[in-house]
């Protein structure tokens, strides 16, 4: 499964292109299935449909965790870093891993859980969520796991689109210094939802949470009296694996789907040859297991590749600015996968935090999440990596399931805030506008894809029709990324950013219409629209401008109440950086907001605001250049 060295890369490459199936195929054989596939692929991008090694059986925590007990039962699967660096770790062996997730597998089975049943996961970054999300999978239940910086609304809209019948939760969750409450929030969003029939409840904090009798269950009661032998369900390729959802540029976010066989294999091929991970190095990738980065490359792809993963609980700036640093040196983690917003946050502190650790058990680095700038990269090169560590910088999102253009580590020649090339079995390609495909180098355009990857998105749940219009119609035939690229003259991509209204605050995906219904949802707001700015941390920061009905008599207080009003319906990481109050919007005669003039401003780029002549208003944009924060 892993190429060691570029000849190989450009050899796997060409016969990824030239025969899909015998690539995929070749690579599937080297896990566990009960019985093979009957096909290897068959697809139809005009209807949004792709399946992969259908007919073929399998369990991914067979691949994940049986399958090494053998060899490696001892050898440890997950380190736990908890959130105060005095506390204790804690080191999960294989085996104890397989015997936790089978004895939970049990819990979920006596509370009715079956095959197929949605169960929605919101823990803090414990070992119990990879054990929740594991058990779910062990008997063919499928995952929600919903980021724990959400909201009780956006938890309940999650669990509601889904029908979940059962919420995973902790007590609550400790945050730097802060103790969040995590099941008075999930308490709240089931007063909206009328799906769940059960909450299970880990301790972590021990913070007071009602219990209500019938419904919520102690997670440590539970486990005591069930056995720790579960087989795992047969699973068909095609099977759902999880729904994660992430935001799109219109309305409510939607509930990506992927299946247990391609998402297996890819996440798990990419682990390998992306980061090139050697038996017995320590793989410690900071994302949370919310996101599709934790899923993919804490989760199933380390497991499956009987690889040893990190999993920390806190964030990178308490107790101060050096912990990444400080836990790198502690488990001698050899690779470090993070996002540019961490990075640029961390440099913003100074290098005498790194100064004063030890990193040099170090051998690769990754970033992932957001295009990484010259300076971040070049910083956590030096000053991380000694130089002398590869960096890939790895472009991906919730649908690819995993890593789709990367160099591989120490073998595909870098270049400072390119994601370079496309891995084996990914076909890129630049469009216009009109579609048509971008041939050449030196060239820039939006970026698909033309050929199914095992880890491609199946569906969005529940709405088909959703996946197919946002992914597959924009360019009838391709996979549309959403994403703008270039594509210089060695052939080499660079991810330049989202061409849709879609924003990427701190790594995180927001959509812009997600935010302006939260804000127009508060008292007094007429209309809204959102951009995003550059920023120097978070990449992009949201600048929201908002018509008031009344001119507010105190815009500072206001401002705070529509943050508030953001963060109860969406969750924190939505909150605008910017509020600015206008009398009206540029709107075209047909009434669609001119967001490219508003973005425009937010950049203060006031000169170069293009044609306004065709604006309703075009007096409303000089009040609000005026204005501008
Ligand atoms: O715009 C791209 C950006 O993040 C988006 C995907 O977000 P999400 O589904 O939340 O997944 C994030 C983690 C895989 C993409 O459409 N993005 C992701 N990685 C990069 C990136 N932009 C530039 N460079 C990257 N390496």
């Amino acid at each position: 499964m892993r190429i060691k060295t570029f000849e190989e890369y450009q050899t796997a490459y060409k016969q990824s292109v030239d025969d899909p199936e015998g690539f995929w195929a070749e690579v599937a054989q080297q896990f566990k299935w009960r019985k093979p596939w009957k096909k290897v692929l068959s697809w139809d991008f005009n209807e949004a449909t792709t399946k992969w090694y259908e007919g073929g059986e399998m369990n991914i925590t067979e691949n994940a965790l049986d399958r090494h007990l053998e060899e490696k039962g001892n050898q440890i699967a997950i380190i736990w870093e908890p959130n105060d660096p005095g506390d204790e770790a804690v080191r999960i062996t294989y085996s104890v891993l397989h015997d936790r997730v089978c004895r939970f597998a049990n819990v979920l089975k006596k509370h009715g859980v079956k095959k197929g049943d949605r169960v929605c996961i919101y823990l803090p970054m414990v070992p119990e969520l990879t054990v929740a999300v594991l058990a779910c999978a062990r008997i063919g239940a499928v995952h929600s796991v919903v980021f724990g910086g959400f909201s009780a609304k956006s938890i309940a809209d999650r669990i509601n689109d889904s029908a979940c019948t059962m919420v995973i939760t902790s007590d609550g969750a400790y945050r730097g210094n802060k103790v969040i409450p995590m099941k008075e929030t999930v308490d709240n969003a089931l007063d909206l939802c009328s799906t769940v029939k059960n909450v299970i409840v880990m301790t972590r904090t021990r913070t007071p949470v009602s219990m209500l009798k019938g419904r919520d269950l102690w997670w440590e009661e539970e486990v005591k009296h069930v056995d720790s032998v579960c087989p795992a369900e047969p699973m068909d390729a095609e099977d759902t694996l999880f729904i994660l959802y992430t935001s799109g540029s219109t309305g409510k976010p939607k509930g990506v789907v992927h299946t247990c066989g391609g998402y297996m294999i890819f996440a798990t091929y990419t682990f390998a040859n992306v980061f090139q991970y050697e038996p017995g190095e320590i793989h410690f990738c900071t994302a949370d297991i919310g996101w599709i980065t934790g899923h993919s490359y804490i989760v199933y792809g380390p497991l499956c590749y009987g690889a040893t993963s990190v999993i920390f609980e806190g964030v990178p700036t308490f107790p101060d600015a050096g912990r990444l640093w400080q836990i790198v040196e502690k488990h001698k983690v050899n690779i470090l996968y993070t996002a540019p917003t961490a990075i640029r946050s961390l440099m913003s502190f100074g290098l005498q935090y790194v100064k004063d650790h030890d990193l040099s058990s170090l051998t690769k680095l990754g970033s992932v999440g957001e295009p990484i700038n010259e300076e971040a990269w070049q910083w956590f090169k030096q000053n991380i990596g000694g130089s002398h560590c590869p960096l890939v910088d790895t472009w991906w999102q919730t649908e690819t399931g995993g890593i789709m253009i990367s160099p591989l580590a120490g073998i595909t020649p870098e270049k400072p805030t390119y994601a370079t090339l496309p891995l084996p079995g990914i076909q890129p390609v630049l469009v216009d506008e009109s579609g048509n495909v971008i041939e050449g180098n030196d060239v820039s355009g939006n970026l698909c894809i033309k050929f199914p990857w095992p880890g491609i998105i199946r569906t969005t749940y529940g709405d088909h029709e959703r996946c197919k219009q946002t992914y597959f119609s924009t360019y009838p035939g391709m996979y549309f990324t959403g994403d703008g690229c270039l594509r210089d003259e060695d052939g080499y991509y660079r991810i330049t950013g989202r061409v849709d209204d879609v924003l990427n605050v701190s790594g995180h995906r927001i959509g812009t219409a997600e935010v302006e219904n939260a804000i127009n949802m508060h008292l007094g707001v007429v209309e809204s629209a959102v951009v995003g700015y550059p920023h120097d941390i978070k990449g992009q920061g949201i600048y929201a401008f908002i018509i008031t009905d009344t001119k507010p008599d105190d815009a500072e207080m206001f401002r705070k109440d529509i943050s508030a009003t953001v963060a109860r319906i969406i969750g924190p990481i939505a909150k605008p950086d910017k509020i600015q109050f206008v009398s009206g919007l540029p709107k075209t005669r047909s009434g669609k907001i001119m967001r490219r003039i508003l973005r425009k401003i937010s950049e203060h780029d006031m000169n170069n605001l293009g044609d306004t002549s065709t604006l309703l208003d075009p007096a409303v944009v000089e009040e609000i250049k005026r204005g501008a924060l």
